[in-house]
């Protein structure tokens, strides 16, 4: 069975995007694959995050996880930073990595951009990431387009610890969706959809209420041409309502043009909001009931177990082909 690795970071309460580009795929693959699911909150404090609210965050995600579909007797679900060989190969990757590949990073570029300090865990992110990743052997990460970049980084990064010092590491691949891969906001349909995006209605969180969601679709920046197309250049805020409608509904965009023709964008929207309200109740009772009960923390420890137990062994390999520490035998 070949590797999945994946991870969404607890920086807020996940978006829409966050659930069309990653997590429905991560329940569709994980009955094929060996699949590791990861709360990245290791990643999260790259940028300032308020600790009780970061706290509930990592909590919150894990139950999400489960809510949506991944099976924790298929999957290993776990919290990056109680798995210390993360942060531990994360370092020696941040030694193989050069300084200007990690400034061209685009992340990096625009979570920086105007800040007048930022910290040097910003920067160093990827080689963390790809830490993740190569830890497990893994063979698939399944992200949204906005990651690319990061695990073609970590493919380079990796073949430059097996050159240097013998085959270690096996080479990811991304796995990006055809449609969906990135949600856009609701607000600016030229920028990704984000959580942690300051604008609130930018963006529909997967524990948003009916109200919230139906304001938050009406109120979505479109066009004034009044025509229900698919055009990403001229018509983003259309196509992006359609792509959320076509998968959600799981009906092709072409189809929904023709049902949608002479038809106008507050009829259009009204059933966007609908078809999203359908989609997150089952998930959101799911995640309340998950919440409150002592079942999360029992697959948390389990998964962490579970993923110490091999990350810890790769671990050891790259500190032995490095020269670390004493020879282990
Ligand atoms: N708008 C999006 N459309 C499709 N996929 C998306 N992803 C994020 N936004 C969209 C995918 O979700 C996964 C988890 O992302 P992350 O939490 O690790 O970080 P991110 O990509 O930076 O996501 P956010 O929501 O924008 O977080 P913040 O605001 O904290 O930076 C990834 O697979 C990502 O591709």
């Amino acid at each position: 069975m070949k590797t999945i690795f994946s991870g969404i970071q607890p920086s807020g309460v996940i978006t829409l995007g966050n659930y069309i580009g990653a997590m429905k795929q991560f329940v569709e693959l994980q009955h094929d694959y060996n699949c590791y699911f990861c709360i990245v909150d290791q990643h999260a404090i790259t940028v300032p995050q308020d600790r009780l609210a970061l706290r509930k965050n990592i909590r919150s995600l894990a139950a999400f996880y489960l809510a949506v579909g991944i099976d924790p007797n298929k999957s290993t679900l776990f919290i990056q930073s109680e798995v210390p060989a993360h942060a531990q190969a994360g370092w020696i990757l941040q030694c193989i990595a050069y300084i200007g590949e990690l400034e061209r990073m685009t992340q990096f570029k625009d979570k920086s951009a105007g800040k007048e300090a930022v910290s040097a865990g910003l920067l160093t992110y990827p080689p963390l990431m790809a830490a993740d990743i190569l830890l497990y052997s893994t063979d698939i990460v399944p992200v949204g387009e906005d990651q690319k970049q990061h695990i073609e980084l970590t493919r380079d990064l990796a073949e430059r610890f097996n050159k240097r010092y013998g085959d270690i590491f096996t080479i990811p691949e991304a796995r990006i969706p055809k449609i969906g891969a990135r949600i856009m906001s609701l607000t600016d349909p030229t920028k990704k959809m984000s959580k942690s995006d300051p604008n609130q209605k930018s963006y529909i969180t997967l524990l948003d209420d009916a109200k919230t969601i139906e304001k938050k679709v009406k109120s979505a920046v479109t066009d004034s041409e009044g025509i229900i197309r698919y055009d990403k250049e001229n018509k983003p805020g259309v196509s992006n309502l359609l792509t959320i409608y076509s998968i959600l509904a799981n009906e092709p965009i072409e189809q929904l043009e023709e049902r949608y023709a002479g038809k106008g964008y507050g009829e259009f929207k009204a059933d966007v909001a609908q078809v999203i309200i359908d989609t997150l109740a089952p998930i959101q009772q799911k995640y309340y009931d998950l919440m409150e009960s002592s079942e999360l923390d029992d697959i948390l420890d389990e998964g962490a177990e579970k993923a110490n137990r091999v990350a810890s062994k790769m671990l050891k390999k790259m500190e032995n082909a490095i020269g670390l520490g004493r020879k282990r035998r």
